[in-house]
């Protein structure tokens, strides 16, 4: 598609997608390296790719590695935007085919002990970009801490990735359980990643909203399966995103599909004003020091 057209298409979208307000993606798993990150990088870049507008934000804390699998260098954290009190503009960077991202860096674990003054610069940062994006992506860690669930419960959706491992899905269906507990309202859908084949894919995520819906009334969708390929390890290797590095591989295909299905079919109830929600969410737990591990 020439520049042109992507650019009507753009303004199409945002005459569209601007009175919705930015929504809040979170990307999670129970068990870590189920591929959350690859998965968050390659989505973000094909809902950009189908017109949409996305920010990749990099939470997982301590181990930060959006940057490494993209390639690129980034010059700031969004640690130096509480620390050193830039603003939220100055630590956007540039990714692959312009995908904006915001790199977690490494040592935010002591971050999170936000105080109440550095989380109100925080919000106030991110209130800015309410309404510039479509979509917000948090490539989240795995495992439970209370910093992550303040994010995670905050998000306007969440998307569980699991592989089809039983251990991974215990882990998934162990993090679907905490979700519930503390909120029934998040909508969250499964991404089975790594399937042998789309059966398999399939198979694994009908066990899950089974027990999901038996034990925890929790309803669950299939957004989506991507096959177990080697090219993924490839392009890891090589820090060029799966889905640029060899766009006709089943992976790529499979998470070109997801995206527009997503955008085509977003089941999920919209809210009003996603972003304000995240925010008031977002200092609501980030408050209540009572809740979470
Ligand atoms: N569809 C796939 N096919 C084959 N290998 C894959 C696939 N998805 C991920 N992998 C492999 O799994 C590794 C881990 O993926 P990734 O870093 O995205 O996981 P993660 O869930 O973000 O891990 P962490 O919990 O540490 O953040 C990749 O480097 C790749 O080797
Ligand atoms: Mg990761």
């Amino acid at each position: 598609m020439n520049d042109q057209a992507n650019n009507l298409r753009r303004m199409l979208h945002m005459a569209s997608d601007g009175k919705r307000g930015t929504k809040v993606i979170a990307v999670v798993s129970g068990k870590g390296g189920v591929g959350k990150s690859n998965f968050s990088l390659n989505f973000a870049l094909q809902l950009k790719n189908a017109g949409k507008k996305v920010i990749l934000f990099d939470l997982d804390i301590g181990m930060a590695n959006a940057d490494i699998l993209m390639g690129v260098s980034s010059k700031y954290t969004f640690v130096d935007m509480i620390e050193h009190e830039l603003s939220i503009w100055d630590i956007i960077e540039e990714g692959p085919n312009n995908l904006s991202f915001i790199a977690g860096g490494t040592g935010l674990s002591s971050m999170f002990q936000l105080n109440p003054r550095k989380l109100s610069r925080f919000l106030q940062q991110l209130e800015l970009i309410n309404g510039e994006f479509d979509y917000i992506i948090f490539d989240m860690g795995a495992g439970a801490t209370k910093d992550r669930f303040n994010f995670i419960l905050s998000a306007t959706e969440v998307i569980v990735v699991t592989t089809p491992e039983p251990t991974s899905v215990t882990d998934a269906y162990a993090m679907l359980k905490y979700i519930q507990l503390k909120d029934q309202n998040i909508p969250v859908s499964v991404l089975v990643n790594r399937a042998e084949s789309n059966s398999e894919g399939k198979k694994t995520f009908e066990n899950l909203k089974v027990v999901s819906g038996q034990f925890l009334q929790k309803d669950i969708s299939l957004l989506g399966i991507i096959p177990n390929d080697p090219i993924v390890l490839k392009a890891v290797k090589a820090q060029v995103p799966f889905s640029l590095y060899s766009p006709d591989s089943k992976p790529s295909k499979a998470i070109i599909k997801i995206a527009n299905d997503y955008i085509g079919e977003n089941t999920f109830e919209e809210k009003k004003e996603p972003f304000q929600m995240f925010l008031n969410k977002f200092k609501k737990y980030f408050l209540d020091k009572s809740g979470g591990e």
